[in-house]
């Protein structure tokens, strides 16, 4: 007996009555009517794109993370291409990565023609280890990119410390991958501060969005004109400061602009940042209160001094104490109309990555990945949703409790 019930119920993949009639989405964008209003106003204005709401959406995000400079990009993604070349990547170069993470991260560093190394992830929070990291400092290692995975900081002094410490470490550049962790903090300190570039991602699912969008947050004055001209082909002047048809292009670069649209809809968004932060720390507070001491998970820790913002809130099954593997759990968790997913599929586990890089092995992030289940958590859902997903987790645990 390892679920929390008496009695075991049908589950709903077996004609049960499933827990939730609609489907629970894992994630969801939170849009009001002054979200819709501030976009419909940027369609009646002149300027859809290259305007004066970007750089407002910019002063804005700044202010809300405490970087001195953020750079809008069309999405996280571009952010992070623009974050490796900000880095100095090129040919030749390494940079240290997690491999719990989406490919973006390890893949902005391949579009900059440099090799990704992993170092695999600490087995309490599935953060990039410090240990990890100085085990693949090489004389090639120019940057460091680790991922604030679930909204969870990691401890970027540690990461700085360890590759310090590495004989043959040379200057590198520490790059946050904070797609999932905007207003979170670490000793008091905000996301935006902790490393050199920090990339956040504003995708819909993530804790603020503008659609498809990301931001470079920098304290570099030079990084940020760069990341400017980076994302606008090149180009050392945006088009409302020309005083006439001359521009010129200076480096490669590329058309990665975020529009006027979507900044509208970010600035909207921006001003109920801290509502979704403490909606978010909320729910994640009620999981972890509700789910303590269950028999088939093990919970993600978190490290003392980290508020983090809960952009997903990840579980580990006790499949010791299941009949099934986490795919069965996941099928009937799904038929009971709880939209559970799987973040992530270790990176280097991608055929692309396989065929590259083969051999590769990170023994704690495979491991955790083939017991690992997210669970819905986004600013629309209330304690009763948490409810019906802890309702479903006891159903399911208890019909494949291991005999
Ligand atoms: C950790 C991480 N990095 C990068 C990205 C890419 O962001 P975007 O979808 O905005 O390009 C994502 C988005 O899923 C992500 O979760």
């Amino acid at each position: 007996m390892v679920g929390r019930r008496t009695a075991p119920v049908r589950l709903a993949l077996d004609g049960g009555t499933p827990v939730r009639s609609e489907m629970l989405p894992y994630a969801h964008q939170t849009v009001n009517e002054a979200d819709i209003e501030a976009v419909a106003e940027a369609l009646r204005s002149v300027w859809l794109t290259t305007g004066p709401r970007v750089p407002e959406f910019e002063r804005g995000l700044a202010a809300a993370t405490g970087a001195r400079h953020a750079v809008a990009f069309s999405s996280g993604t571009a952010a992070l291409h623009g974050a490796t070349v900000l880095a100095g990547l090129g040919p030749g170069d390494e940079a240290i990565t997690t491999p719990m993470t989406f490919v973006a991260t390890s893949n902005a560093v391949l579009y900059v023609g440099a090799t990704p190394r992993f170092a695999d992830v600490r087995a309490d929070d599935l953060l990039i280890s410090p240990d990890g990291v100085a085990a693949a400092v090489t004389a090639r290692t120019r940057a460091v990119l680790a991922v604030d995975y679930a909204g969870h900081p990691p401890d970027y002094d540690a990461l700085r410390a360890a590759v310090a410490s590495a004989p043959g470490a040379g200057p590198v550049t520490l790059i946050a991958d904070a797609s999932h962790s905007l207003g979170a903090t670490r000793d008091g300190r905000r996301v935006g501060t902790l490393a050199d570039l920090t990339v956040l991602s504003l995708h819909p699912a993530k804790i603020l969005t503008t659609g498809e969008g990301g931001a470079v947050l920098t304290d570099r004055d030079d990084l940020a004109e760069r990341l400017r001209r980076f994302r606008n082909h090149g180009i050392s002047s945006e088009l409302a400061a020309r005083r006439d048809w001359t521009y010129a292009m200076v480096e490669l670069g590329y058309n990665y602009r975020l529009t006027d649209v979507a900044a509208a809809l970010g600035s909207s968004q921006l001003t109920r940042l801290d509502e979704f932060l403490a909606r978010r720390r909320s729910l994640a507070e009620r999981y972890r209160t509700r789910l303590a001491d269950h028999p088939a998970i093990d919970l993600p820790a978190v490290a003392p001094g980290v508020d983090p913002a809960w952009h997903f809130l990840f579980i580990r099954l006790r499949l010791d104490r299941l009949s099934v593997d986490r795919g069965a759990v996941y099928r009937a968790m799904r038929a009971e109309g709880i939209g559970v997913n799987v973040h992530y599929i270790p990176v280097h586990q991608h055929p692309y990555y396989r065929e590259r890089y083969p051999g590769l092995s990170f023994p704690v992030a495979e491991a955790a990945y083939e017991r690992l289940l997210t669970l819905p958590l986004h600013a629309g859902m209330t304690h009763r949703d948490v409810d019906d997903v802890v309702a479903a987790l006891d159903k399911v645990t208890t019909a494949y409790a291991a005999s």
